[in-house]
C-alpha cells in the first residue's frame, strides 16, 4: 500500500466523506443524512467532543473515515458510530488502519471496550468478517431491529 496517513477529520474532508458514503452503496439516504449530521457535530466538537472523527488519506487523497464516541452513562464503554472506506480504496488495509486508530484513541481516553452495531443482512457479510478479523467478538443480536428481516448484530472488543 502507498502512503497512508490517519489524522483528525477536518472541515475540508466533508465533500469526500459525503461522496464515499454515497458511493460505497452500504447506506440508505437516511443513513447518509445521519452520518453527515454526526460529522458536523464531530467537526464542531473536535477530538474532545462527543463524536471524534478520524480521516484516512492515501497518497494525499481522503479515502476513509471513522467516528467513535463515549457511550453516555457508562464508565468506560465507547461506540463506533461509523466507518467507511471509499470503494476504490477498500481491501488495502485502510479500514484496519482506521479501526486501529479508533482503538488507540479510545484507550488513550480511558475507554475499556468498543462496541459496534451493524446489520445482519447478507450484504454486510464482508463488513462483519472485517470486524471479526480486527478482533471483535459477536456478543448479541436483535432480530428485525432495523426493519423486518434486518437484524442488528452487536460486536465488542475489550481494550484493557
Ligand atoms: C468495512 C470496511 C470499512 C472495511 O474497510 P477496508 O479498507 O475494505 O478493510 P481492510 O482492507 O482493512 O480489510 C478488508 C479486507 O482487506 C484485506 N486486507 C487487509 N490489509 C490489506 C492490504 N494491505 N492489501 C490488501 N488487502 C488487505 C483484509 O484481510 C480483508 O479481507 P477480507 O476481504 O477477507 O475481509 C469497508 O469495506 C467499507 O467501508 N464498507 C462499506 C461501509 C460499511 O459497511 N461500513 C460499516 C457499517 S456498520
Amino acid at each position: 500500500m502507498g502512503n497512508l496517513k490517519i489524522r483528525a477529520s477536518l472541515r475540508r474532508d466533508r465533500k469526500a466523506i459525503h461522496e464515499m458514503l454515497e458511493q460505497c452503496s452500504a447506506f440508505t439516504a437516511e443513513e447518509v443524512r445521519v452520518a453527515l449530521e454526526i460529522l458536523a457535530d464531530g467537526l464542531a466538537g473536535g477530538l474532545d467532543g462527543d463524536y471524534p472523527h478520524f480521516t484516512a488519506e492515501l497518497e494525499g487523497r481522503v479515502c476513509g473515515y471513522v467516528c467513535v464516541g463515549k457511550t453516555p452513562l457508562t464508565h468506560g464503554t465507547w461506540h463506533e458510530y461509523w466507518i467507511c472506506v471509499h470503494p476504490d480504496a477498500q481491501g488495502k488495509g485502510v479500514g484496519l488502519a482506521l479501526q486501529t486508530q479508533a482503538e488507540v484513541f479510545v484507550r488513550s481516553r480511558g475507554g475499556e471496550r468498543l462496541v459496534i452495531e451493524t446489520s445482519g443482512r447478507s450484504a454486510y457479510a464482508r463488513t462483519r468478517r472485517f470486524y471479526r478479523q480486527a478482533g471483535y467478538r459477536r456478543v448479541g443480536l436483535i432480530r428485525d431491529f432495523y426493519r423486518p428481516g434486518d437484524d442488528c448484530v452487536f460486536f465488542c472488543k475489550e481494550l484493557a
